[in-house]
């Protein structure tokens, strides 16, 4: 008997180290390091962790190396509860890492190592057609390479399921074609400027933006607009949640702890504007921690 699986999630998979500094330190200078912590990572497993702590039964598709590290992020993986039968295990191939460099300030540096041979690519989905053909939803981060990330869009609405898009596609080309296959597209700040050709300056600019890339295919857009906080819209009207005030450690994370609620609360039948208030809740959950891992609470009334 084949469990039921509700939700892919189709990205990225890395070890993730997040170290806590005073300060970046110059050239030829050192510095202590104030905290360590090294975990399951990167934004696919990310988004993963958080929908299986919200109750979601969800598989993961990506790709870790056959070294050590790759054994042990796949472990980890099945003690957060993901499915990982679709995940390759690439041959002579370094699992992905993530180093997480957060200051004193708050702000991130990450030091990424991920290859092309830790990226999916077209074959790598199409041997999880099984999975994708028969979820509710499945989640894309659009860094992965392009034909990938259609190949999943596909395979999922072949399927029947909803598909959900968070980042901006790399490939210009393809853009209008992932665009135009998305149910939900979730954008952060940097990533809404790459996407609209310009930088958000106010809500009404935040609004005016979402409702201009619902035209290009997806029936809800989500956007991080800076300051300004989030903005959710479908075609009939738009919801906007300011930033919270808490204190923030390090925000990496925090827009996959949006996607995952959100997608959570869509999956429950709620309104974008309620799945709204979830995701910017898993988001505020978040950044008051440093590292991508999200520590989300299915029990916790989030509005
Ligand atoms: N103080 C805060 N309270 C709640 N949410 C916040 C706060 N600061 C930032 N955020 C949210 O964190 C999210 C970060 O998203 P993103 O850059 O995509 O993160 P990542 O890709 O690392 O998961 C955005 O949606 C942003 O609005
Ligand atoms: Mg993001």
């Amino acid at each position: 008997m084949t469990m039921t699986i509700d939700v892919a999630v189709v990205g990225q998979i890395a070890r993730d180290l997040v170290l806590v500094v005073p300060t970046v330190p110059a050239a030829e200078t050192a510095v202590a390091v104030r905290s360590r912590r090294e975990m399951l990572g990167g934004k696919g497993a990310n988004q993963a962790v958080g929908l299986a702590q919200l109750g979601v039964s969800v598989g993961l598709v990506g790709v870790v190396g056959d070294d050590a590290v790759g054994g042990w992020l796949l472990e980890q993986a099945r003690r957060d509860g993901i499915d990982t039968t679709a995940v390759i295990q690439r041959p002579e191939t370094s699992s992905g890492l993530i180093v997480d460099i957060v200051d004193e300030t708050h702000q991130w540096r990450y030091l990424e190592d991920l290859p092309d041979p830790v990226k999916l690519t077209k074959a790598d989905v199409q041997k999880a057609a099984g999975l994708l053909e028969n979820v509710r939803c499945c989640v894309i981060q659009l860094q992965q390479p392009s034909e990938a990330v259609l190949s999943a869009a596909e395979l999922t609405k072949a399927g029947g399921g909803r598909v959900i898009l968070d980042g901006a596609p790399a490939d210009d080309e393809r853009r209008s074609t992932i665009l135009a296959g998305a149910d939900v597209l979730r954008a952060d700040s940097h990533e809404a400027e790459l996407l609209l050709g310009r930088p958000i300056t106010s809500e009404n600019d935040a609004v005016e933006a979402a409702s201009k890339l619902l035209e290009h295919g997806p029936s809800i857009v989500a956007l991080a607009a800076g300051s300004i906080g989030n903005v959710f819209a479908d075609t009939t009207g738009h919801v906007v949640v300011p930033l919270s005030n808490t204190e923030v450690a390090d925000t990496t994370g925090a827009g996959d702890a949006l996607v995952a609620a959100f997608t959570a609360s869509l999956l429950r039948g709620e309104p974008y504007q309620i799945a709204a208030r979830h995701g910017a809740a898993a988001a505020q959950a978040t950044v008051g921690h440093p590292g991508g891992r999200p520590a989300l609470d299915p029990t916790q009334i989030f509005y």
